[in-house]
């Protein structure tokens, strides 16, 4: 069997999601375009054979469905909701990211998963899954650009200054806590620091945990999830700063030390590009264009990486997961503005056909990242397992997975 692994892919700049998003449009088909038609959403990985990027639609079901029939039980096929329709089409298993690590974790009789959504999200399900279970990212550049906001380096200069100041010290006063959204390397560096991973769906209960072993969490990548279960917990905001890494060390990060001694909760400076874009106006809009004249006024919901004021004039947030069940055991006639991405909005949309249901944002963009892994790269990946030989495998070292477990098993075990 060959085994190829490639090396973790180049960070995402803000620039490169434009040039994607310039290309977004939100009426985008469920039938599948070639390879060679989707160039700003797809030509990232640059290297599968020439054959797969002419394939169409049709030829690409026929393939992937013989390479999965070959394959029998020995492979299984998980897609994040935020995967486009003609990919979680071949999903066995769809979730958010808490439900798919979970799925890593409890499930070791498959030899191959192939993984349908982000680097951080494979990453995750190799640690947690056995050691002779192989995880497949079909396209490597499919990554996260908020995650890329923490780079190890960064954090590790962040927790310097804080250690140097006398805030983190061994008795764990400060507890790291890395969101889902971020590197393998981060998640082992909470391992060993007393810390711990969340994701959307845990966060509040992940800083319980935190604030039980520690007076201070710091928290990153994404300072919204961060800032949004502090104020759910009852952390007020002057009790949360923001440690912006792009200043010099010694700057504790555009901290005075009184406002770091009052922080309860130390957020880094990242963000989702594609939650950022929601606002209030967006909100007020759907409020005003539905009013209630009978009872069915529209309902807001959405996920936690917007920011504070989106997310306090909606009525709910939560997960992807939370966001599907949510809608999906709504009532008949009910009327849904979401402020999430737009793959999960608009299959909601069709799987809901008794309910309302639109995007706040009318012309949002899919998570271009997500975008990336196109129906080729799951034939192709799924069709060299089919030979034999593994492609693409996320493979997390043995060193850094150890410590990293440590973290998403603490995660795994809050209730
Ligand atoms: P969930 O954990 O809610 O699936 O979110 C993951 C994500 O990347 C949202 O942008
Ligand atoms: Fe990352 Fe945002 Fe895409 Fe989620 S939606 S994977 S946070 S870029």
């Amino acid at each position: 069997m060959v085994i190829e692994t490639r090396p973790r892919p180049a960070p995402i700049s803000e620039i490169d999601v434009l040039n994607e998003a310039n290309e977004c449009t939100t009426d985008r088909s469920v039938d599948t375009k070639p390879l060679s038609a989707e160039r700003a959403f797809a030509f990232w990985q640059k290297d599968i054979p020439e054959e797969y990027w002419s394939l169409g639609g049709e030829e690409l079901r026929d393939r992937i469905a013989l390479a999965r029939a070959k394959l029998g039980e020995r492979c299984v096929v998980l897609g994040h909701h935020y995967q486009r329709e003609d990919i979680i089409q071949f999903a066995d298993y769809k979730g958010d990211s808490f439900n798919l690590s979970r799925w890593a974790a409890e499930k070791q009789d498959v030899e191959y998963i192939v993984f349908c959504g982000v680097h951080f999200m494979a990453e995750s399900a190799d640690i947690l899954s056995a050691p002779h279970q192989k995880v497949i990212l079909p396209n490597m550049s499919a990554g996260c650009s908020m995650a890329d906001m923490a780079d190890p380096e960064d954090v590790y200069a962040c927790w310097d200054e804080l250690v140097e100041a006398g805030f983190a010290d061994p008795d764990g006063q400060v507890v790291p806590v890395t969101y889902m959204n971020s590197a393998a390397a981060l998640k082992a560096f909470c391992g060993k620091n007393g810390g711990i991973v969340c994701t959307s769906s845990n966060a509040p209960k992940v800083y319980d945990w935190a604030l039980e072993g520690g007076s201070k969490v710091l928290f990153f990548p994404d300072q919204h999830l961060g800032r949004n279960t502090g104020l759910k917990k009852g952390i007020s905001l002057d009790e949360m700063v923001v440690w912006d890494y792009s200043l010099p060390y010694g700057s504790l990060g555009g901290n005075t030390r009184e406002q770091l001694e009052r922080a309860k909760v130390i957020l880094w400076r990242g963000w989702c590009s594609v939650h950022r874009r929601f606002s209030v106006a967006q909100i007020e809009k759907a409020r005003r264009e539905h009013p209630d004249p009978d009872g069915q006024a529209v309902t807001v919901i959405v996920h936690p990486e917007c920011t504070m004021e989106v997310v306090q004039a909606a009525d709910m947030d939560g997960s992807t997961e939370f966001i599907t069940k949510t809608i999906t055991n709504a009532p008949a006639g009910s009327t849904w503005a979401v402020g999430t991405e737009i793959n999960l909005v608009s299959r909601l949309a069709r799987e809901n056909p008794d309910k309302t249901v639109f995007c706040l944002d009318p012309v949002v963009c899919p998570c271009a990242t997500m975008y990336r892994i196109h129906p080729a790269y799951l034939c192709w990946a799924l069709e060299e397992l089919a030979e034999g030989r593994v492609v693409n495998q996320v493979e997390v070292d043995e060193e850094t997975a150890r410590h990293a477990k440590v973290a998403l098993e603490r995660m795994l075990s809050v209730r």
